[in-house]
């Protein structure tokens, strides 16, 4: 009975894209409106592929280039899944026809830079995924037509270097993924545009160094990942630059150094109530030998600077005191030597 029902629907939706009169190089479905062309060794764009197709799946294929208009008979795509290929080269409008283009996936390719002409046409466009490719930098104008974007999905690349205004054009984006790059700092004004970013990762880079104001225009900022980085210190006006409600700092694994005056940034962080510091009690510090200790900033490391206070203050209190004492002492012998006088007056008195 069950099966008998199964078997009945099968048929249908089979009868059904046979009415329609199109011609599919791949598994297509009708009331999906989609096109999975995965796993099937194109080398090329397939050639058929119903007009009216809003999904395609053309994921782990042997794809190399992207040629420009490459889409000119699926104009109305809303979903691009191009991720496992090995696309190397996007001409320039290679998507530039997909204006209702919503999420695009480019990861595990070989693409290792961006032209302006890579953006074209993808105004709509929300997701987008470069992740796992050989990017090594970001132009000021590899973004500049993604006026819609949320999502920017950058891991695992080789990213060494963000020019001013790569993000410029990005005032929708939510979340950035910088992980597994090669940043080594971070300058002033290359996130200048990223008003409504939420998640900043830049987890897994080389970063030893913040400029302290490269995190003020970022004013929804919620999570700032900066673990397994090259950080040894950092400026506590760095972090009060941030102007938001309430934002989650992760510092770990990093290479702080244990000193008095990074004990007090941290401290100082812990009390500015927008602030969380969500992995203090995990940061671990390097003394001058090189030594590593776990928890690191749960030791006191302004006792140095305590003692030389203390050592200063005891050492004026003892000066005071040891004048006052000589004072005293001073004064006690003049009266010793007076009552000795009078005493030896007396006694030379009482001897007569
Ligand atoms: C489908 O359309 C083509 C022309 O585009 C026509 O030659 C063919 O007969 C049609 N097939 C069906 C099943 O309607
Ligand atoms: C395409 O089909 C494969 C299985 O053949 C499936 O794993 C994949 O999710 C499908 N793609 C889409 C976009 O539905
Ligand atoms: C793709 O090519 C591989 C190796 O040549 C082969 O084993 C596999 O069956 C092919 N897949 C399809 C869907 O043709
Ligand atoms: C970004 O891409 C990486 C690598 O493919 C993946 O592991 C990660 O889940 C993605 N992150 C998001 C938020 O999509
Ligand atoms: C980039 O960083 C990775 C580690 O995340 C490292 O293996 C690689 O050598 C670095 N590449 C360059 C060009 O510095
Ligand atoms: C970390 O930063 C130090 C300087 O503070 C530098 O000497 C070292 O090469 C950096 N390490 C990495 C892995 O980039
Ligand atoms: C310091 O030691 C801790 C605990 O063994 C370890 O988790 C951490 O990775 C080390 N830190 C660095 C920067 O190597
Ligand atoms: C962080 O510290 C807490 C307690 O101090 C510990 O339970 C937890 O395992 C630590 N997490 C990591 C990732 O080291």
């Amino acid at each position: 009975m069950h099966l008998l029902f199964v078997l009945h629907l099968v048929f249908e939706v089979q009868s059904i894209s046979m009415n329609h009169n199109f011609t599919c190089d791949c598994s297509c479905h009708v009331e999906l409106k989609s096109a999975n062309c995965t796993s099937s060794n194109f080398t090329n764009l397939p050639a058929a592929l119903p007009p009216f197709t809003e999904q395609l799946d053309l994921s782990h294929n042997h794809l190399s280039t992207i040629q420009p208009r490459a889409f000119h008979t699926t104009r109305r795509l809303r979903v691009l899944l191009l991720n496992d290929n090995a696309i190397g080269m996007l001409a320039d409008g290679a998507f530039s026809l997909l204006e209702d283009l919503l999420r695009l996936d480019l990861s595990r390719n070989r693409i290792s830079s961006l032209s302006e002409g890579f953006s074209q046409g993808l105004g709509s466009l929300r997701d987008l995924s470069l992740a796992e490719n050989r990017l090594t930098s970001l132009d000021s104008s590899c973004f500049v037509h993604l006026d819609a974007l949320q999502k920017l999905n950058l891991s695992h690349n080789a990213i060494e270097t963000i020019k001013m205004r790569a993000f410029g054009s990005m005032s929708t984006l939510r979340q950035i993924q910088l992980d597994w790059n090669n940043l080594t700092v971070l300058k002033n004004g290359i996130f200048s545009m990223l008003r409504n970013l939420e998640v900043l990762n830049v987890c897994h880079n080389q970063i030893d160094f913040l400029d302290i104001g490269v995190l003020s225009p970022l004013t929804s900022l919620a999570l700032l990942d900066l673990t397994y980085n090259n950080l040894s210190t950092i400026q506590f006006k760095t972090f009060l630059s941030l102007n938001t409600y309430s934002t989650h700092i992760m510092l770990r694994e990093n290479p702080w150094k244990c000193d008095c005056d990074l004990q007090r940034v941290f401290r100082k962080l812990c009390n500015v109530k927008r602030l969380f510091l969500d992995d203090y009690d995990n940061l671990s510090c390097f003394d001058e030998n090189n030594r590593n200790y776990t928890a690191g900033f749960h030791k006191e490391f302004c006792v140095g600077e305590m003692v030389t206070v203390l050592v200063i203050t005891i050492t004026v209190v003892i000066t005071v005191v040891a004048a006052i004492v000589m004072a005293e002492k001073k004064r006690g012998k003049k009266n010793k030597e007076k009552h000795w006088t009078e005493a030896s007056e007396l006694s030379c008195a009482s001897h007569d």
